[in-house]
Order: C-alpha cells, then sequence, then structure tokens
C-alpha cells in the first residue's frame, strides 16, 4: 500500500532511519528536521499520515500537533507520535492532542510499520465512507426538490396565467439571498419555500385563480386563505428548514398589513423578508388574469417606494443591485 507519509525528527540519524525504513516498504516520504518546517511542509501539501517526534528544540511535537489539528488543511491527517518519553502522561497528553497513535522510542521496525499501514487504511477508509455519505445525501437533495418541484407544477396546472410563478420566483428569492451572502444552507431552504410558497392555492376553485377583472371581497378573502392551507399541508412535512412557516408567513409585511396574522419586523422570518420581495416582484412583472404583466421597472418601483415600510430594506436593496447593476433578470 503506498501512501504519502512526513517524517518529523531533530535528530538526524533517527531521522533518516525512518525515512528509508518507510521508503523500503514503498512510501513515498518528506521529511523535516524541526517543527516549524513540517508545519509549513504539512501545511502547503497535506500528507496522509505524519510521524511526529515530540521533544525537540523551539516548537515541540505536542505544539506541532495542537497546530496541525487547527488548520482545515492538515485537522484529518493522522499523526503518530514516535518518541523516546513513555510515560503514561505523555501518551495520554497526545492523544488529547488528537494523535492517532503513540509509538515509543526505540521502535521495533515491524510493529512500526504495521501502525502506519493500520492508519492509512482506517484514514481511507473513513475518507471513503464520508465521500458516500456526501454522494447519497446530494442525491437525496436534489430528487427531494423534484419531488417538491414536481407537486408545485401540479398545483399551477390548474392556474395556467402563473405557471412558473413559484419557479422563478424561487430563482429570484436564490440571488436575494446570494446578494446578502447568506449560508449555503439557509439559501437551500428557502429555495424550497419558495418552489411551493403557494400550495394552499390548491383550495381556491379555479375560477376564482383564472377569473379575469376584479376579484369581489368573498374571492380575495378565499385567495388570503392560501398561506395558512400551504401551512397546514407542510407542517408535517419534517423539514431541516422551517418551510411551512416561511410559506405561512410570505404575505406579512413589516407594518402590520399583511396576511394572516398582521405580524412585524422580528415577528415575520428572514426568509419570508426575502420570498415577499421575490414574490411581488416576479408577480407583479408577469401577466395576469385581470391585467397585462407591469414590467420589471414598475415591480421594482414598488419595493423601492415601500422600502423599509411594507418590505425590509436590506432585501430591497440586494434586489436593486441584481436587476440594475448586476444584470439579473427573471427566467423565462
Ligand atoms: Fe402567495
Amino acid at each position: 500500500m503506498i501512501g504519502k507519509i512526513l517524517a518529523v525528527d531533530d535528530t538526524p540519524a533517527a531521522l533518516k532511519l525512518l525515512t528509508e525504513l518507510l521508503q523500503a516498504e514503498g512510501y513515498e516520504v518528506r521529511s523535516a528536521i524541526n517543527g516549524e518546517l513540517a508545519l509549513h511542509s504539512a501545511i502547503s501539501n497535506p500528507p496522509e499520515l505524519i510521524l511526529l517526534d515530540v521533544r525537540m528544540p523551539v516548537m515541540d511535537g505536542f505544539e506541532v500537533c495542537r497546530r496541525l489539528k487547527a488548520q482545515p488543511e492538515t485537522r484529518d491527517v493522522p499523526i503518530i507520535f514516535v518518541s523516546a518519553l513513555s510515560e503514561t502522561n505523555d501518551k495520554v497528553n497526545g492523544f488529547e492532542l488528537g494523535a492517532v497513535d503513540f509509538v515509543t522510542k526505540p521502535y521495533q521496525r515491524e510493529e512500526l510499520l504495521m501502525r502506519v499501514q493500520t492508519h492509512l487504511e482506517i484514514t481511507r477508509l473513513r475518507n471513503r465512507l464520508e465521500s458516500l455519505v456526501d454522494e447519497r445525501t446530494n442525491e437525496l437533495r436534489s430528487s427531494m426538490l423534484a419531488f417538491v418541484t414536481a407537486i408545485a407544477s401540479t398545483v399551477e396546472m390548474r392556474d395556467p396565467y402563473t405557471a412558473g410563478h413559484q419557479r422563478r420566483t424561487a430563482h429570484l428569492a436564490s440571488a436575494i439571498a446570494k446578494e446578502l451572502q447568506l449560508p449555503d444552507y439557509l439559501i437551500e431552504g428557502l429555495n424550497l419555500a419558495s418552489v411551493v410558497h403557494d400550495i394552499g392555492k390548491i383550495k381556491i376553485p379555479a375560477e376564482i385563480l383564472c377569473k379575469p377583472g376584479r376579484l369581489d371581497e368573498l374571492e380575495f378573502g378565499l385567495i388570503k386563505r392560501h398561506p395558512e392551507t400551504g401551512y397546514e399541508i407542510l407542517k408535517s412535512i419534517d423539514f431541516p428548514w422551517p418551510i411551512a412557516k416561511i410559506v405561512l408567513q410570505h404575505h406579512e409585511r413589516l407594518d402590520h398589513s399583511g396576511y394572516p396574522y398582521g405580524l412585524t419586523g422580528d415577528e415575520i422570518l428572514f426568509e419570508a423578508k426575502i420570498l415577499s420581495v421575490a414574490d411581488v416582484v416576479e408577480a407583479m412583472s408577469s401577466h395576469r388574469p385581470y391585467r397585462a404583466g407591469l414590467g420589471v421597472e414598475a415591480a421594482l418601483n414598488e419595493i423601492m417606494r415601500h422600502r423599509g415600510v411594507l418590505y425590509d430594506a436590506s432585501v430591497v436593496d440586494a434586489c436593486l443591485i441584481l436587476f440594475k447593476e448586476k444584470g439579473y433578470n427573471l427566467p423565462t
């Protein structure tokens, strides 16, 4: 089994012996004669395993280990201490710092080689497992998104005028969140919530959804129930994000004037504040049964006029930067 190993020892003869022993087995070995050089070598080109002497001048092996464990590049590289220190205290100290093993000098050649081989195998297995988990998680994620998108499009089929509204709104909401430099995890949840935000419209009669011209009070009352219906549909699904709550709040406005609860400020999730801006901009830009599309300019004027009153100021600013400075276009 070939592997890249970094050997560290301040005694030239000991370092030479260790290096030659490993090279004879076919390992690719780099060596470092002090702690400083070891750190530099390991961080600039992380090996698969480090054999580290403890007693060295200036920076001892424990300190080197501590620093390597603090660096993202070398955090997961297994470290085996090779030292004449044989006190239990020293060994415990080494393990506490994150080392995987402790070999006492003078060592038996065979024993050292077996330990090196075992730890290389464990590390490779662990890395393989981690990438398998990542792979499967990504597969599950994309099938979940595809499934949710399919459900959302089914709802939109009853309402051909707004077909694609949720998908385009999700695209804009995610772009705003990226512009605000929100973490990827949060953006993923926001995207999912945006894709289904009008799912509650499933309960609204199709003739109301497709009605050209103004809605009367009763009809509008039915429309206004869709965030709560959406919440009811989604609340029992155990998403790792507050999807149902984001959907519930997407028509809330900062000044209490929204629905269903007339919330304000911090009572509204930030994701819902982003979704509400994306929703309004997409809806105003597109055609509706009762009016032609008003265009992006009119939509941006609307959010600018109500910046900080109905809509969160930072969200409005990010949305304006996207359209006016970064050439953003809603997808077709
Ligand atoms: Fe809505």
